[in-house]
């Protein structure tokens, strides 16, 4: 194999190369929550440097919690689409592909940004955190199945606006990795508990979205291939979560790790993650 070969994914589609940008959040919406030509200005350029798969930064799926200021949304009543269909034009007659990566932050939305963030379970992120997010209350399911509808609706927007692809942000914390993780998700409902139960939401979510963008547009998730933290989302978890996602027809898996408790992801080994860290493979 060699990383100028394509990839057929499951789906369908080609890739024309084995090289993809990972998400970085832009960070440079315009109000209210819109892509400006900044942004097909620099996937532009990554297209044309012969980047293969291009992930954006992650766009919010509710405009009520956003996990920075300057985030791109979609949601139903944003009127954003002009601005959307214009970055995707950024790989249009090109064979390499830009897909949106969808997050909600769950508790990760910062004080300024969200006076009572939502969560699988009212539980507060660890000190120091807690000064910087306040306290989250836990999702009623009502919510948690609107939750899922908006992913949903964000994937078909992100479908007739010409993008190539999604990838669900199940990584680094967020509110899909919250599910995940037994440390943050303590519900003795359906949505919690054994390994099959935390994983619904993001099963659900990957469902919902497959149903809405037919059988043929690719659908990636970026997971943990573990948490990083005490009582965490661990290795083997996620290796059965990836093949269970595997088994319902997912097209790329993107392993990271850790959360803002743990922030592995970042190279900063935090004092929690040093001590708490116990990968099992
Ligand atoms: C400026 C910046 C912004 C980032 N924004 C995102 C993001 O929006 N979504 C995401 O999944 N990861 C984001 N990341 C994390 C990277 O995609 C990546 O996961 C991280 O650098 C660790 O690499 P690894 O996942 O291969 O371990 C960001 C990283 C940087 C440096």
């Amino acid at each position: 194999m060699k990383v100028s070969e394509k990839l057929t994914l499951p789906c369908g589609a080609v890739l024309p190369n084995r090289i993809a940008k990972s998400a970085m959040s832009e960070n440079m919406a315009k109000p209210v929550f819109y892509p400006g030509e900044e942004f097909y200005n620099a996937y532009k350029t990554w297209v044309d440097g012969d980047v293969g798969l291009c992930i954006s930064g992650n766009v919010m799926i509710d405009s009520r919690y956003l996990g920075e200021a300057n985030n791109v949304v979609i949601e139903k009543g944003l009127d954003n689409t002009k601005e959307l269909m214009n970055w995707a034009k950024a790989s249009a007659g090109k064979e390499n592909h830009i897909w949106i990566q969808l997050n909600h932050p769950g508790k990760q939305s910062p004080k300024y940004l969200s006076k009572e963030p939502v969560a699988p379970s009212a539980t507060p992120l660890a000190p120091p955190l807690d000064k910087m997010f306040n306290q989250p209350r836990a999702l009623t399911e009502q919510e948690i199945l609107e939750i899922i509808e908006r992913f949903g609706y964000a994937a078909k927007t992100v479908k007739e606006c010409g993008f190539d692809g999604v990838q669900i942000h199940g990584a680094h914390g967020y509110l899909v990795s919250q599910f995940l993780s037994p440390a943050h998700n303590k519900r003795t409902d359906k949505w919690g508990g054994s390994i099959e139960n935390r994983m619904r939401f993001v099963i659900e979510v990957y469902k919902k979205i497959r149903q809405v963008v037919g059988d043929s547009f690719p659908i990636g998730i970026k997971i943990n291939s573990a948490d990083f933290g005490r009582g965490g989302f661990t290795n083997e978890e996620a290796v059965f979560v990836a093949k269970s996602l595997s088994d319902l027809g997912i097209d790329l898996i993107e392993l990271s790790g850790g959360s803002y408790e743990t922030p592995v992801m970042t190279g900063a080994q935090s004092k929690t993650a040093r001590q708490n860290a116990k990968p099992t493979f």
